[in-house]
């Protein structure tokens, strides 16, 4: 989260998810006092040595979250880099690209010429701003009903953030706006924060807008064809408002007629019923950050302070780097499991998904995911091929085609993760709605 110097304030107000462990004495712990917390399929907390180990260094899972979703938008660059134009730029082949990661072009932020036409000019913030608007459109409310603006992002034009920029294009007067860095896992780790914001009664939000913007285009290596040409660049929102309804829906009689949490006719009481945020779960193991990471890389400059000076570091990063395979293997292993902690967390199974929304990454990562869960691969909500990986911009970006396409309707259930960098990983059952 970077709020520069407010950002304990906020932390400290809410005792939301991503305390370290160690806070609460170490192992599981509830998120917070506003939630339903089911402990019951956890996976251990553990220390690990590496990121190939199963274990993780803190883990939340959170039933129904009082909040749900009423509008989604999305923006992408207008500049198109395809398969084929990257055999010119790194030893490659659209063949390859495509059946190794199910990727056919992306889109990216091209550089700001200062003699260029500034109306012309894209940025996160612009990008971040157009997918806002739109979501903000489709939920009806005005941009003066907006209580909070979380931009989720690894990219920001700004290193201090740029949702106060975002909510300022809005005009989102009366929005607390800050950024939260999760990387790949952004924007899931952003809903279920704006959703501890929102479902805390005492709180006073009521609405939200999420944003997942990235332009790793940026930070990128393009010499290493084994991560440039995963990368895209995009935008996408969501609108969440805090909802009242507690009622669970019936359904999957078991028909054993004890009455409990049963309907006259031996329904089945789920928990979480209202659309929403129905259950969550999530990870960091930064045991793992080896294996993705964009480190700090200043360069030595002297500050004249009287007698030798300070050497100070003066800013930049380096570029990206990435163990592809360790990833690859970290991914498949992790997100059937924190979706099932989540699902487990909204009493929901497998059956009872409609959709499956996973980080944009590598389809070969979906349809592995999909297997080992027992979901169909029909099942998979996916725009990768034509977006790439655009990093906390691709569950909203994808989820926005899928509802505006009707793929996705009113009630149906999607299950989504983020993985990534950290390494980081969640997942959160949606109700649309
Ligand atoms: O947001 C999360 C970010 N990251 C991810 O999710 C990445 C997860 N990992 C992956 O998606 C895959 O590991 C990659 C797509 C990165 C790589 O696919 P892979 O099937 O794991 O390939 P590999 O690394 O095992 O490489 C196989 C071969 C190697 O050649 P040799 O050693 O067998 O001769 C690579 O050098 O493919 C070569 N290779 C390429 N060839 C053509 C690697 N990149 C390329 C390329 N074009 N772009």
């Amino acid at each position: 989260m970077k709020l520069s110097c407010a950002t304990f304030l906020f932390t400290a107000g809410q005792t939301f998810a991503f305390q370290p462990s160690s806070f609460l004495g170490g192992g599981r712990r509830s998120s917070n006092v506003f939630t339903n917390v089911d402990h019951s399929s956890s996976t251990p907390s553990a220390s690990s040595s590496s990121s190939s180990s199963s274990s993780s260094l803190s883990m939340v899972a959170t039933g129904p979250i009082n909040c749900r979703p009423i509008g989604i938008g999305s923006a992408s660059p207008r500049t198109v880099i395809t398969n084929l134009d990257l055999e010119s730029v790194v030893e490659t082949s659209d063949e390859w690209i495509r059946t190794r990661t199910g990727i056919s072009e992306r889109r990216v932020l091209t550089h700001n010429d200062d003699d260029g036409d500034q109306q012309q000019h894209e940025s996160i913030k612009t990008l971040g701003s157009t997918a806002a608007s739109s979501a903000l459109e489709m939920s009806g409310l005005s941009p003066e009903d907006i209580d909070l603006v979380l931009v989720a992002t690894s990219s920001a034009d700004d290193l201090f953030g740029d949702a106060t920029s975002i909510a300022a294009s809005l005009d989102c007067s009366n929005a607390v706006a800050f950024d939260l860095t999760a990387a790949c896992s952004g924007f899931l780790f952003g809903t279920i924060t704006a959703g501890q914001f929102l479902s805390n009664p005492s709180s006073g939000y009521r609405n939200a807008i999420v944003v997942g913007a990235d332009a790793l285009s940026r930070w990128a290596d393009w010499d290493d064809r084994n991560s440039c040409i995963l990368f895209g660049d995009g935008a996408g929102a969501i609108v969440l408002t805090a909802t009242e309804e507690k009622e669970g829906v019936y359904k999957h009689g078991d028909g054993d007629g004890d009455g409990g949490d049963e309907d006259g006719e031996g329904n089945k009481k789920v928990l979480g019923g209202p659309p929403g945020i129905l259950g969550s779960s999530a990870h960091s193991n930064g045991k793992g950050y080896k294996d993705l990471n964009c480190r700090y890389g200043g360069s030595p400059r002297v500050v004249a302070t009287p007698g030798d000076g300070v050497v100070i570091s003066e800013g930049s990063y380096e570029r990206m780097s990435m163990n592809g395979k360790e990833v690859y293997k970290f991914a498949t292993r992790e997100v059937p499991k924190v979706l099932k902690e989540a699902l487990d967390a909204a009493g929901l199974t497998v059956d009872d998904v409609d959709h499956l929304l996973l980080h944009q990454a590598n389809i070969r990562i979906m349809e592995t995911v999909a297997q080992r869960l027992g979901i169909p691969v029909d099942k998979i909500i996916t725009n990768l091929a034509s977006y790439g990986n655009t990093s906390a911009a691709s569950i909203p970006l994808a989820l926005d085609e899928a509802v505006r396409s009707g793929q996705v309707k009113k009630g149906d259930i999607i299950a989504c993760a983020g993985f990534g960098a950290g390494l980081s990983w969640g997942a959160a059952i949606l109700r649309w709605g």
